[in-house]
């Protein structure tokens, strides 16, 4: 089984994606899923900021991916942020994007990837969010699906 975690403010979802980042290689896949503002931008932010990645995380309003290079720091790595909110589970529209290439070298996060993308590598981190009603706090839940 995977392992969750109550988040009480906007800090702990980024503090959360540090963490994990800390696991996390190049080629490796994450597939966030939650409702609207769940915090799965906020948990890349964190995911970016532990890489070290360069560039701002932000949502990706008009564009689908977003690809940060790797920092300079030793054994960098880069992200690719993705959108599949708005391929609007058009696989056509995500093959477009080279997204194969791209994760043998970066690790690639994908909002709303689920039951989209997993096919893009033989396993990936599944990070489930949700809202509590009427309060900030979210709960994350993880785990890596497939072979480890
Ligand atoms: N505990 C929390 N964790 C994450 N975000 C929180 C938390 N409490 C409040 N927030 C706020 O909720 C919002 C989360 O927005 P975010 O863009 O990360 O969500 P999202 O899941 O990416 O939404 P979307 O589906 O629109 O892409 C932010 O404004 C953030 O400040
Ligand atoms: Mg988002």
């Amino acid at each position: 089984m995977g392992e969750q975690r109550t988040l009480p403010t906007v800090e702990d979802t980024e503090a959360l994606g540090r963490e994990l980042a800390a696991e996390l290689r190049p080629g490796d896949l994450v597939v966030l899923d939650g409702p609207l503002g769940a915090g799965k931008t906020a948990l890349t932010r964190g995911i970016a900021a532990g890489l070290g990645v360069e560039g701002r995380v932000s949502s990706p309003t008009f564009i689908i991916a977003r690809q940060h290079r790797a920092g300079s720091r030793p054994g960098a790595v880069g992200l690719v942020h993705v959108d599949a909110y708005r391929l609007g589970g058009d696989l056509d529209e995500l093959d477009a994007l080279d997204l194969d290439t791209d994760l043998d070298d970066a690790v690639v996060v994908v909002e709303w990837g689920l039951g989209v993308v997993e096919h893009l590598a033989d396993r990936h981190l599944r990070v489930l969010l949700r809202r509590e009603p009427e309060s900030e706090t979210r709960t994350a839940s993880w785990e890596w699906i497939g072979p480890s």
